[in-house]
């Protein structure tokens, strides 16, 4: 495996279904676009179903012979994860690859998910904590499957509060951005841990994409105004510095693909490497995860130990 990897270099998929969240736009826009090149059956998951027909449009207009099919899912309403994971429940077959991609960032007022949740912790976390958990029987039905978690750089400065979660007592945009992001990666690990220790077949496996021009700079910040210096810093940086959302897709699409990862590897544009502290000692996703189920609505059925 080249350590520059491109959309290329990816194995066929043919027979492979994948399921990819915040898919109508950014980067999971382009994971649909290279997985359906590459023959994967895909579900293109969008909380808008204007915003999700018009990406789905583009695609086919790029691979008419694609298989894409939109489905609805809006991850700061645990009844939609729900509906969507009941769906796909009840068809034959199972999931091959589960990708947690959607999110949103540094919304500059702190907001509520339907449930009450924070809406960055609520969206970014434990919407796709409550989707990995329902699809978990999807995912242990096909062999080599996997669960891929997109975290961000940013996670390096978020703490996980646990005795404020969802930031009542004191809120900042980009702190809980990052604790959201945080928890992206232990949940990462721990879900990892677990698979490992029961022994079950699927991969769970993180990554982030680098700093990418995508709409995630300012769907935040606009969900209330303005998003303060720090936003501004963060689009004029990403303006000029970063890279296209095709490229920022790409270690999430090696991640998913890359017949020689390993559960709770962590992909980055320079290939598969380690995450920062905290994110890496052993235990630290067990109290959080331990809270997530309660949080998120149902525990997660068939979760393993
Ligand atoms: N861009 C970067 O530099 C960067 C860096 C590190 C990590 N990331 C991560 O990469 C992932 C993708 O972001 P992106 O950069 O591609 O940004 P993006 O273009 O804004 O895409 C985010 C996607 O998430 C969706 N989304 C937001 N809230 C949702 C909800 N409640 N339910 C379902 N979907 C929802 C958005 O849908 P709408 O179109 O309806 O808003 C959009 O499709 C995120 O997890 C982000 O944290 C990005």
């Amino acid at each position: 495996m080249p350590a520059r990897w491109a959309a290329a270099d990816m194995a066929g998929q043919h027979g492979r279904t994948a399921l990819v969240t915040g898919a109508n736009s950014g980067i999971g826009f382009h994971q649909v676009l290279e997985l359906a090149r590459h023959g994967a059956c895909v579900l293109l998951a969008s909380r808008d179903p204007g915003r999700g027909q018009a990406a789905r449009d583009a695609i086919m207009a790029e691979l008419p012979a694609a298989s894409v099919e939109l489905v609805q899912l809006d991850l700061a309403d645990l009844d939609s994860v729900a509906r969507l994971a009941g769906r796909l429940l009840d068809r034959a077959g199972g999931l091959d690859l589960l990708i947690n991609n959607a999110g949103l960032m540094a919304v500059p007022r702190r907001q509520v998910t339907a449930q009450g949740f924070e809406l960055q912790f609520g969206t970014n976390y434990l919407g796709h904590f409550a989707l990995t958990g329902r699809l978990l029987p999807a995912l242990l039905r096909r062999p080599g499957s996997r669960v891929v978690t997109v975290s961000s750089l940013v996670h390096r400065l978020g703490s996980i509060r646990l005795d404020d979660l969802q930031s009542e007592h004191g809120y900042g945009p980009w702190r809980a951005y990052s604790q959201s992001k945080l928890a992206n990666a232990l949940f990462t690990e721990e879900l990892d841990r677990r698979l490992r220790a029961a022994g079950a077949g699927p991969l769970s496996i993180g990554a982030h994409p680098g700093y990418s021009r995508t709409g995630l700079l300012s769907s935040g910040p606009r969900l209330g105004g303005g998003g303060g210096v720090s936003a501004l810093v963060f689009r004029l940086g990403t303006r000029f510095a970063g890279q296209s959302a095709a490229r920022g897709a790409l270690p999430v699409l090696r991640a998913a693909t890359d017949p020689q990862a390993h559960g709770g590897d962590y992909y980055g544009p320079g290939g598969p490497g380690s995450r920062a502290p905290p994110a890496r000692s052993a235990t630290p996703g067990k109290p959080m995860t331990s809270s997530s189920p309660a949080a998120s609505g149902r525990p997660p059925r068939h979760s393993p130990a």
